[in-house]
């Protein structure tokens, strides 16, 4: 069942309507990456695509709102993703975009082979529709109340909020978000998937992993919350999805199908019928047109979907139907989405700007941290949200590269190459593997030398499963422990004292230490590529091949040999990591702080009022015409207020935030009613409304400039 003769790995297909934080490089890029590299490293047939989704509101909306045109967000944005994915080490065969001709002709001959086999329900129904932009309102063009939360910004799609998929009949009080009206409903003809009929299959095919009777993929496989949320949808049991749109951006419905004027492919449908434009493309460059099939339509060839979480049920359940119901394709083998990465404990939003831009990370890095970009990979395979949420923290950031990058794997590898560096000019020694040492596992364990290449080998099995497993922390931590058992081995048996009466010995220490180092320089590879590159070039080899170099090393190893031959010359260590201090980490939290606006907390609603006691309350319009600050009394000002039929005099706790002189002049409303009171030894004679909040900062309730004085609010 897992004896695939190749790989076809996709990463999400990122909006291009605004740049990636590193929940979205957790999320679907960095795992995705570190398993092709894997994959490459073990010798295997794989093609790794991405691009960008060009189409959908979310970037018709955002042109609207800055005055520009989609195509010049999409270009924007596509050409910074291809970019940072690039500098962030993505390896992707072919990063492609949405907007090319390939993918427009792609899906639109999937919809007229799914609209030939009858896969489409066509139906007329009630939409919401905003009167005065002359547009339906499907997804993210209408707002609403969620009906499961109470979220007041529920899209038409789904609720950002509790996170349920939702559609635009179902929210309270539905607005327009380009106008911001109320909609009205008007009728419109849409294509629907009929999900309902392929729930069956669906459910042997996500539930038992056979497919048309047959054995699949291995369901045990899957991550639980994946499974968990198929499970839920198909128990809710599945409806017909429109898969087309009212729209004047994206894929055009095929024109010589009767009714398409008008209507565009709904986002979801074209985006992952992307995978396979884009391998198209990729297929093309190549220079064999028609080399993409074998991935996607040949038997052998294993897909695997790299995704975040609100993207399951497309993954799971609708794009698979679409293949299906074409037909000729292979279906994804497993959908190994993470969940969310948090930040600071606060979810990461790129609305209130509570993020790490990738982008600004790469760039402003550069100088500042030592190998930033593995110090961030490192970071962030570390704590990816593989079965839950994580968090990531600036602190642990800094933990991390200083305890475990620095301490661990730079400290083994600078003492390896130093210590060979002087005591043999570089040259790797010959061995006597009669004379004892001590092994890496504890002090007491006496050494061998085969057993320590078989420790490292066992390690790399355990890396090996845990990467094919999907456990990629699991697989970083094995190349940590392969750096631990090096510096065990040193530690031990202390070559830098040995040297001065056992000299025979450290020859063996540090022949060893060499082959672990070059393991680490191929284990590190899928996680860390720029440190491998160091790495190989510190020991003086070649750089690791991408091809089959990890089961080539494996055989060496298992055969009790080593990877690098006695007698070859080294080269020079260099800085592989370095310390990151307090101040860096403070002046990173301190940026976040003041990048992002503060999430604003409000007061519990105190208990019902009625309207009689609402009109007790006798409120009326004043200007403040004098004020003084009152002696000893820090937060209080005497003002005399003008009520138009007379004055008053108000003792007001504003004057920590206001000053005497900025107050005069201002139009205020007074509670009048209120029963006088001394303060200081002055008669307050009503009080002014002021605004709190959160901060317990103060602002004036006014009237609009110039509404006379004395009036009533009410
Ligand atoms: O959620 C998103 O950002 C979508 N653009 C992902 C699309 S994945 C694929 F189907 F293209
Ligand atoms: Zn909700």
């Amino acid at each position: 069942m897992n004896n695939y003769k190749r790989y076809l790995v996709t990463s999400a297909l990122p909006y291009a309507n605004g740049p990636l934080h590193i929940g979205h490089l957790a999320g679907a890029y960095l795992p995705a990456d570190i398993y092709v590299r894997y994959l490459r490293l073990i010798g295997k047939d794989v093609v790794y695509v991405g691009g960008s989704d060009e189409h959908g509101a979310a970037i018709t909306i955002k042109a609207k709102k800055e005055g520009i045109s989609p195509r010049e967000i999409i270009d924007k944005y596509h050409a910074s993703f291809k970019e940072t994915f690039k500098k962030a080490g993505i390896s992707f065969d072919i990063y492609h975009r949405t907007s090319e001709p390939i993918h427009h002709q792609t899906s639109q001959d999937f919809f007229r082979i799914l609209n030939e086999k009858g896969s489409f329900v066509k139906q007329t129904s009630e939409q919401y529709y905003d009167e005065e932009a002359n547009q339906f309102l499907a997804d993210r063009y209408i707002v609403g109340t969620c009906p499961k939360c109470g979220h007041d910004d529920a899209y038409g799609d789904q609720c950002e909020k509790c996170g349920s998929t939702l559609s635009p009949t179902e929210l309270i009080n539905p607005r327009s978000t380009l106008s911001g009206n109320a909609p009205i409903l008007k009728s419109t003809t849409h294509w629907f998937l009929s999900l309902d009929k392929a729930e069956d299959w669906l459910r042997d095919y996500l539930e038992k992993g056979t497919l048309d009777g047959q054995p699949h993929h291995d369901p045990g496989e899957w991550k639980n919350h994946v499974s968990g949320q198929c499970k839920s949808w198909l128990d809710g049991g599945l409806q017909p999805r429109a898969m087309t749109r009212d729209l004047e951006w994206g894929v055009d419905v095929p024109p010589e199908i009767e009714g398409a004027a008008g209507k565009k492919l709904y986002v979801w449908l074209d985006a992952p019928i992307g995978y396979i434009s884009a391998t198209k493309q990729w297929a093309i460059d190549q220079g064999d047109a028609d080399k993409w099939k074998k991935y996607w339509q040949d038997s052998e060839s294993k897909l695997v979907h790299f995704i975040a979480k609100d993207n399951i049920v497309f993954h799971c359940l609708i794009f698979p139907a679409i293949l299906k119901e074409h037909g000729g394709y292979v279906l994804p083998d497993n959908v190994p989405s993470n969940q969310f990465l948090n930040l600071e404990g606060q979810k990461l939003s790129t609305s209130r700007n509570w993020a790490i831009w990738v982008h600004e990370y790469l760039n402003d890095f550069e100088d500042k941290v030592v190998n930033h970009v593995d110090v961030l990979r490192y970071n962030l395979t570390r704590i990816m949200p593989e079965l839950r949420d994580s968090e990531f923290t600036w602190k642990g950031y800094q933990e991390t590269n200083n305890n475990e990058l620095v301490n661990n794997l730079g400290n083994f590898v600078n003492r390896v190459l130093v210590l060979t560096q002087k005591y043999y000019e570089g040259i790797v020694p010959e061995l006597d593997t009669s004379l004892d040492f001590i092994g890496s596992a504890a002090p007491d364990e006496a050494g061998n030398y085969e057993a320590e290449l078989g420790k490292i080998y066992s390690k790399l099995q355990a890396y090996c499963a845990a990467i094919e497993g999907y456990d990629f922390r699991g697989g970083l931590k094995a190349v940590l422990e392969i750096s631990s058992l090096g510096n065990q081995l040193l530690q031990f048996n202390e070559p830098w004292r040995l040297i001065k009466t056992e000299p025979e010995k450290v020859k063996q220490i540090l022949h060893l230490s060499v082959q672990i180092v070059a393991a680490l320089s191929v284990a590190c590879r899928p996680f860390l590529p720029n440190t491998s590159d160091k790495l190989r070039q510190f020991l003086n080899l070649d750089l690791v091949k991408e091809s089959g170099e990890l089961s080539e090393i494996l055989t060496v190893l298992e055969r009790g040999e080593p990877l690098v031959a006695t007698g070859h010359t080294i080269g020079k260590a260099g800085h592989l990591f370095s310390k990151i201090g307090d101040d860096f980490i403070n002046e990173q939290l301190e940026k976040l702080q003041n990048a992002a606006p503060a999430e604003p907390t409000f007061e519990a609603l105190k208990e019902e009022a009625t309207f009689d006691d609402f009109t007790k309350l006798d409120l009326r319009t004043g200007t403040v015409v004098a004020a003084e600050k009152m002696k000893k009394a820090k937060k209080l000002l005497q003002l005399t207020v003008d009520l138009g039929f007379e004055q008053r005099t108000i003792v007001s706790g504003i004057a920590e935030f206001f000053s005497a002189e900025e107050v005069v002049g201002k139009q205020v409303v007074v509670l009048a009613n209120l029963a006088p009171k001394k303060l200081r030894g002055v008669e307050s004679q009503g009080m002014i409304l002021m605004a709190e909040n959160e901060k317990g900062e103060l602002g004036f309730v006014s009237p609009q400039d110039g509404f006379g004085n004395g009036f009533t609010v009410r």
